[in-house]
């Protein structure tokens, strides 16, 4: 429609004058829509000079590293860096169990992978002699967020570090005379915007669509400590919950809808042989901003199919329970 070509073209026109002939940016995806849609408007106005980094900070749902890259390459064209750090973020996230240390060591971990992915790429395009544009006898490169109009009215509406790095302007290990200015193509939109402008601009249902998920990621939906497989087996309750969701058309009307993995050990049997194994609770929110949100009433139906699923496919769970807690007082995710 006009209102959202018109946005695209000015944007695109205001970006490609922004960076100029020859000026380099960078870009970090999260996978969700903002970034994507952020980085494909810069990528409108200055193609391969744009380059997004992915980073796998271990704790992303079954197979997201890959997808994301997939779809972020093959549908929307953009040029992808991927860092595997996953075994890196584990290990510092080893024996932690406090909630906020966890964030901080995933937010801190995330900074220091960014950084020194986004300095190399800068470095290589400096010796290319590709440099950014001159301002004031810097040179200046760009940084790509995907903040949205509410993150600026008030910053607080996402707690904890998410992977847009908000107001990060230094990256550490740059060329001494080399500055980087910040790039918010999508500053004065709200999500029903970014979604409808996405769609616009060919952006996949399945990223058009997602719900929100945190930057640490399946981190705050392991109660206690993070280990490797911990991580595994909510991976594969995870799948369940979403496919099952999407089967029964649900998914879009929600606003979250995840599984949690608790550390509390239960008794179980399975054929013949006693099971002593994890327990995952199943959690839906209704909510317009993530504020406040209701639980969901699930179908007995969804919930069955969704217990018996995880308890016979997922090594590790032998009990499902379901949270029907609302916001306030309780939060949408267990930590
Ligand atoms: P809570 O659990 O506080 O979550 O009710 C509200 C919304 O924020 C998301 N959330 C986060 N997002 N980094 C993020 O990027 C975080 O540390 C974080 N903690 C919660 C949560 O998924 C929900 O949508």
């Amino acid at each position: 429609d006009w209102t959202s070509e018109a946005f695209i073209e000015s944007t695109v026109a205001r970006i490609r004058e922004q960076v100029g002939p020859d000026g380099h940016a960078i870009c970090g995806l999260s996978g969700g829509v903002d970034s994507a849609v952020a980085a494909v408007l810069v990528a409108r106005a200055i193609g391969d000079r744009l380059t997004c980094i992915f980073v796998n900070n271990g704790v992303l749902r079954k197979n997201e590293f890959e997808q994301v890259q997939r779809n972020m390459r093959e549908k929307l064209g953009l040029n992808v860096v991927a860092v595997d750090a996953s075994k890196r973020f584990l290990s510092q996230l080893g024996g932690i169990t406090d909630p906020e240390t966890k964030r901080k060591i995933i937010g801190r971990e995330f900074i220091a992978v960014f950084d020194d992915e986004a300095a190399k790429i800068l470095r290589g395009q400096e010796k290319a002699g590709e440099v950014a544009h001159d301002v004031g006898g810097k040179e200046v490169a760009w940084l790509v967020q995907g903040t949205l109009y509410p993150d600026v009215i008030e910053s607080s509406s996402v707690k904890g570090p998410s992977q847009t790095i908000k107001s990060h302007h230094n990256v550490g290990g740059l060329p001494e005379n080399m500055k980087l200015k910040l790039i918010e193509p999508l500053r004065d939109l709200f999500k029903d915007e970014v979604r409808r402008f996405g769609a616009d601009l060919g952006m996949p249902q399945e990223v058009l669509e997602r719900q929100p998920f945190p930057g640490p990621g399946l981190a705050v939906r392991i109660v206690g400590e993070v280990t490797p497989e911990r991580v595994s087996i909510l991976q594969n309750a995870d799948e369940i919950v979403v496919n099952e969701i999407k089967k029964a058309g649900l998914y879009r009307e929600i606003w979250q809808s995840f599984a949690v993995l608790l550390p509390v050990k239960s008794v179980g049997v399975m054929g013949d042989q006693r099971t002593y194994a994890y327990t995952c609770a199943i959690r839906a929110v209704h909510s317009g901003d993530g504020m406040t949100a209701d639980w969901v009433p699930l179908p007995y139906e969804v919930l069955r199919t969704i217990s018996s699923r995880i308890v016979n496919e997922v090594r590790g769970i032998n009990r499902v329970v379901y949270d029907v807690t609302s916001k306030p007082p309780g939060t949408i995710e267990w930590e």
